[in-house]
This record gives C-alpha cells, sequence and structure tokens, in this order.
C-alpha cells in the first residue's frame, strides 16, 4: 500500500479511485472535501508536500483559470471588477502554484491542466511538454456515462510513469460538450474543473499496479 496525494481535489474522484485499489490515498485542498471525508487535508498543497509523507505518488490539479489557453484574452481585456495588473498578477500566482507542483519532491507525479497559453509557459520553472492529451471519452465505459465528454486534458507526468491507455468503449462521435455548455452562475467552476471517474479509475489502476511492483514498496 502506497502513499498517495491527490492535490486540488475537493471532489475526491481520484482519491476514491486510489483508495478502492487499495492505497493510502489522502485528497488535499484550500477548500473543504464535497462530501464528507476523513481522508482529506483543508490546507494549501506547498504545506502538505512539505509534511514529507507522499513518498510515492502525487497527481495533482491545480488551478488552471489564469493559466489556460482558453483564458488568456483575460488578461489584456480583465472581466469587470478586475483590473490588468490583477489579472497578471493572478497569472505569476498560478504559474508559481504550477511549478512547485511540477517540480515537487515526490518519486511519482502527474499534474492535469489543459491546454496553457504562452505567458504561462514562459513563467513556470523547468517547463516541459506536457506528456499526453487525453479525453474523458477515452476512459468511457458507455455513450450515456459522465465520462462520455470532449474534454481536453493534458498530463505532465514523471519520466517512471506510463502514459495512460484507453479503457473505453465508445469511439468519440457521441462524446458531450458538457464542460464547454456549462451554464454561467455560481457553480460553472467547480463543474468545469470536476475530475471524470473514468480517468480516475484508469489511473488508480494503471499506475497502482506500478506502484505496487515498486521493490521499495513494502
Ligand atoms: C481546477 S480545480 C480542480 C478540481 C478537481 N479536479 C476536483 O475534481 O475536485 C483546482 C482546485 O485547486 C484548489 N487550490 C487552489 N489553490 C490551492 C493551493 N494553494 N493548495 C491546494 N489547493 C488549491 C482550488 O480550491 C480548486 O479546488
Amino acid at each position: 500500500m502506497a502513499n498517495v496525494l491527490i492535490g486540488c481535489e475537493t471532489s475526491g474522484t481520484v482519491r476514491d479511485a486510489f483508495l478502492k485499489r487499495g492505497h493510502n490515498a489522502w485528497s488535499c485542498d484550500i477548500l473543504p472535501a464535497d462530501t464528507p471525508t476523513n481522508r482529506h487535508i483543508q490546507d494549501d498543497i506547498r504545506n502538505v508536500l512539505k509534511m514529507g509523507l507522499w513518498d510515492f505518488l502525487a497527481v495533482m490539479h491545480p488551478p488552471c483559470t489564469r493559466l489556460c489557453n482558453s483564458g488568456v484574452r483575460w488578461l489584456d481585456n480583465p472581466p469587470k471588477g478586475k483590473t490588468k495588473e490583477d489579472m497578471w498578477r493572478e497569472l505569476d500566482e498560478g504559474a508559481s502554484l504550477f511549478s512547485d507542483v511540477l517540480n515537487a519532491d515526490v518519486k511519482y507525479r502527474c499534474v492535469e491542466n489543459p491546454i496553457m497559453h504562452k505567458h504561462a509557459k514562459k513563467r513556470i520553472r523547468n517547463f516541459k511538454p506536457h506528456s499526453q492529451n487525453v479525453q474523458p471519452w477515452h476512459f468511457a465505459e458507455s455513450e450515456d456515462s459522465f465520462d462520455n465528454q470532449k474534454k481536453a486534458t493534458l498530463l505532465w507526468l514523471s519520466d517512471n510513469l506510463p502514459l495512460l491507455k484507453r479503457t473505453g468503449s465508445v469511439d468519440g462521435t457521441t462524446a458531450r460538450q458538457d464542460v464547454h455548455n456549462a451554464s454561467p452562475g455560481e457553480d460553472r467552476w467547480k463543474i468545469r474543473s470536476k475530475f471524470f471517474p473514468g480517468m480516475a479509475k484508469a489511473m488508480a489502476n494503471q499506475w497502482g499496479a506500478v506502484l505496487e511492483a515498486d521493490p521499495q514498496l513494502t
């Protein structure tokens, strides 16, 4: 059983997939967990990483709001209530957090984010191109499953983690655009950032097997 940290996650989706596989999995976020659990640490991920307990795997979903290509226009045309200075400061903060998780001192690492713009890439420490671009529907077991959706999901993996293999049985032609179509409102960002159980299960099964085969795991 490996110590596994799922960073920047309130939904528990990836955490619960690793727990099901039998690992000592914890989620952490500055916000409380969406549903009651004794497996969530409410704190800044940088403090949690310093606890030094995550000797095996960390899967991390840092905020993409200021880093993602789909939001690049806001940098020069800030939304109501924000200044240009606010936007560029928030970009620096987002890039700094992404840098800290990308370079975390954990043996096996995965960082997940959407497609990024050039200003973000330039600010990230030791930036490297993503390892893999996957879609939720690659892991969908049926047409009507929650996973049968389109959302380009980029994974930055440490060199010792294999690329995720597709496990789904659909071909993408029926994949929905729920993320794109989420209606405006307070919870829109949460709906847009909720992770996908099929992809989480593939991570837990495929990377769980790698952890279990590691001779350092006793
Ligand atoms: C893109 S969302 C990821 C949501 C995740 N996919 C899920 O299913 O819960 C980014 C998350 O990062 C959290 N966050 C922002 N800054 C953080 C920090 N410094 N430490 C830990 N979590 C942070 C936010 O509260 C938010 O829940």
